[in-house]
């Protein structure tokens, strides 16, 4: 069976990482506009950094949790496409073969001149050189608000090739990723949500699996067969 899976913080909360929308709005105590659009790198560089540095360090102490151990076993039996918004390494450290960062990843860093990519350090500065044009103008390799998600065109061809789609652990609050249940819905797909409480795109899901997703998605994974 051909599905696509879409995690979001929900799936590392239980990991001990911070969901965003269950800080109300807030995160490590700084609002979105000042840490997480380019203009906010543009005006203050070295607080993007810390609050960057600080999300690096608490992903590099966190542990995989069973909810990542399961997807795991659900690609070695089914053909499966995973698409998460999460930026830490959780799904690789369980040993996940494909991940597709759609908001990019802690790990990486990227020069704002010239698009430039390289692993990043445990602690980024706006004094690091690029490696290849050597400006200091390193910023984390995350994609921000008013910024293109990656992978888009992979993404979208495997909801269309979806037998099943599920979302784990995502407020459907945060466009393109909350489309893509009725993406995948309307090209044939069965659609369930994996959540503690109901997202804000609830109603394009077939069925809703409530609970904390450690329990939740091993039994879901469980009970697919073949
Ligand atoms: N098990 C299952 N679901 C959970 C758990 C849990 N233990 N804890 C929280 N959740 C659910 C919440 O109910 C909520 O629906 O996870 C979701 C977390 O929502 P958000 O904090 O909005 O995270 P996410 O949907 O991934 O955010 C999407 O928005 O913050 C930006 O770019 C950032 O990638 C992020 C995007
Ligand atoms: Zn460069």
């Amino acid at each position: 069976m051909r599905i696509a899976v879409l995690t979001g913080a929900g799936i590392s909360a239980e990991s001990g990482l911070d969901t965003f929308r269950a800080t109300d709005g807030l995160w490590e105590r700084h609002r979105i506009e000042d840490v997480a659009t380019p203009q906010a790198f543009a005006r203050d560089p070295a607080l993007v950094h810390a609050f960057y540095n600080a999300r690096r360090a608490r992903a590099a102490a966190a542990q995989p949790n069973p909810a990542h151990h399961a997807l795991v076993d659900l690609a070695r039996r089914h053909d499966l496409t995973l698409i998460t918004q999460n930026v830490d390494d959780l799904h690789e450290r369980a040993s996940q073969p494909d991940v597709i960062h759609m908001h990019g990843r802690l790990s990486r860093a990227l020069c704002a001149d010239c698009g430039h990519r390289w692993n990043a350090p445990a602690v980024m500065s706006a004094d690091d050189a690029c490696p290849r044009c050597t400006a200091h103008a390193a910023r984390p390799g995350i994609v921000w608000f008013g910024e293109m998600p990656y992978h888009m065109e992979r993404i979208w061809d495997a909801l269309e090739r979806a037998d099943l789609f599920a979302a784990i652990g995502t407020s459907g609050n945060v466009y393109p990723a909350a489309g893509f249940a009725q993406h995948a819905g309307r090209a044939g797909a069965e659609c369930i949500e994996l959540n503690l409480e109901d997202s804000a795109n609830a109603r394009d899901f077939d069925r809703r699996i409530q609970g904390p997703a450690s329990v939740t998605v091993p039994e879901w994974v469980a009970s697919l067969s073949g």
